[in-house]
């Protein structure tokens, strides 16, 4: 130890400390902003390069500096999704008492893989995953892992449904690899987001492989087409189902869809990124009947949840089948079955305590509290439609049965223009879309904070701007 110097050690301690207050200074700071300011970063990529794109420096800098030019450098850059004026994609709001509980994880720095290097993660993990498949109306006995987002959430349930739909043909995935495997047909949606696509990509499945069924005006497929793909399948198929499309924020047929495809030995996915929440609330349930019924379903945390990103569930009814296609075991490691262990269900080993902001949340919240935000989020929706329905020209193109809203204007030039007016103005945020082949202005209402004030002021940008634009 002597080549150390001491003092110059207790010093970093101690700078340490300052840069990490810091940080949760800039952070309140920012998180203070976001109600007033507007939504859109001040600086766009090609201005932000010349702050950050120099080279890596030789000498190092004090950890306090780094934080302090951090913030100062990036805030110009930072797009407002958190806050309640912003409508685009499909952000959550990253709930403040989530963000406080990301800042723990991180100072905690859990490599969060197992119980007995985690105790404290694990149980709170294991807590979450239980508390979630009771607000969403799931089967109790799941298996749940806490991924990433719905991206890995529908990747991970696709590739357990591969392993068991072979294994039912007397062929052992992991030990044989899927060269020279027995073919089983995979059947989506017209409408499906392109993640589930991306899911049969990432596990040899293949998209031009899946045959795509029919949809109606809504994007929800429809049950003849899909039962006769069902009578063309020659094995049990996959069958992947959604809950939220995109546009239109509508939910498949599943208490039709599902029995169907059981009649044929398949296997029903649900992705459900963000509508899966409209389940939890047992007023709007009906609009999503029969959805518990799948064999897996994907759905994020950090969307209708509002946890910072990134954390979403991937959850299979069988529990053994999601273990069995991701657990990798190591001597180090404890025998499979015998503990909960987060990474037994998720593709990480070495993982981040992802689940935790979620359960601070819920703890937050409560039930009740995550069915009434939802809840009044799908009667915003409907709210800004009726606000924008036949007003200057204005066309609102979906039923608006969740948090999602189409807005196109008298035609494609104008929605381009309405909407590229309305985000350079920056007050308020929706994005661009395009729906049965016209252009729409897509609103996505998920912000917890977001009121009706918000919806207001997004109605009255929308409108003005169809004036100046007419
Ligand atoms: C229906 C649907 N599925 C999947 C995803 C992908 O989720 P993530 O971005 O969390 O990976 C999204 C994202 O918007 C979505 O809307």
């Amino acid at each position: 130890m002597d080549h150390i110097d001491q003092s110059r050690l207790l010093a970093l301690d101690n700078d340490g400390q300052q840069a990490m207050a810091a940080a949760a200074r800039h952070a309140i700071a920012y998180r203070a902003t976001l109600d007033a300011g507007d939504v859109v970063p001040r600086m766009r990529p090609a201005e932000m390069v010349g702050r950050f794109d120099a080279d890596l420096p030789e000498a190092g800098q004090d950890a306090l500096t780094v934080i302090e030019d951090l913030a100062r450098q990036a805030t110009d850059g930072i797009h407002g999704h958190a806050s309640p004026r912003f409508f685009g994609y499909v952000c959550g709001g990253s709930m403040p008492v989530g963000a406080a509980a990301d800042f723990l994880v991180t100072a905690w720095g859990q490599n969060s893989a197992s119980s007995w290097e985690s105790p404290s993660v694990a149980i709170i993990e294991q807590t979450l995953c239980r508390w979630c498949l009771d607000l969403l109306g799931l089967p109790a006995p799941c298996g749940v892992g806490v991924v990433t987002g719905g991206t890995v959430a529908n990747a991970q349930a696709i590739m357990a449904a591969r392993d068991a739909l072979l294994a039912r043909q007397g062929w052992d995935v992991g030990e044989r690899g899927l060269f020279g495997a027995p073919e089983f047909p995979v059947l989506i949606g017209a409408d499906a987001h392109s993640a589930p696509l991306a899911g049969l990509r990432y596990t040899g499945l293949g998209i031009g492989r899946a045959a795509r069924v029919a949809t109606d005006d809504q994007g929800r497929i429809r049950i003849d087409a899909l039962q006769a793909a069902l009578d063309g399948c020659d094995a049990p198929p996959l069958v992947i189902l959604q809950a939220g499309q995109i546009n239109t924020g509508a939910f498949d047929p599943f208490a039709e869809a599902i029995p169907l495809i059981h009649d044929r030995g398949g296997w029903a996915h649900v992705d459900g990124a963000f509508g899966l929440w409209v389940h939890a609330v047992p007023e709007l349930r009906h609009r999503l009947a029969g959805v518990d019924g799948a064999d897996s379903w994907a759905v994020d945390l950090h969307k209708w949840l509002n946890a910072p990103y990134d954390a979403g569930l991937c959850i299979l009814r069988d529990r053994a089948a999601l273990v069995g296609a991701m657990t990798a075991r190591g001597a180090y490691l404890p025998e499979v079955g015998a503990t909960w262990e987060p990474s037994d269900t998720t593709l990480e080993l070495s993982r981040r305590a992802r689940g935790v902001p979620s359960y601070a949340i819920l703890r937050h919240l409560g039930a009740a509290g995550v069915r009434a935000m939802i809840a009044r989020h799908c009667a915003l929706a409907a709210y800004l439609a009726a606000r924008l329905k036949g007003q200057n020209g204005v066309t609102v193109l979906n039923d608006v049965v969740s948090n999602q809203v189409a807005i196109a204007c008298r035609d494609d030039a104008q929605t381009v223009a309405v909407l590229d007016r309305v985000q350079a103005r920056g007050k308020v945020y929706p994005s661009h879309g395009e729906w049965r082949g016209r252009k729409i202005i897509r609103a996505s209402i998920i912000n917890h904070a977001t009121d009706r004030a918000d919806i207001d002021l997004l109605a009255d940008e929308i409108l003005t701007a169809c004036s100046a634009t007419a």
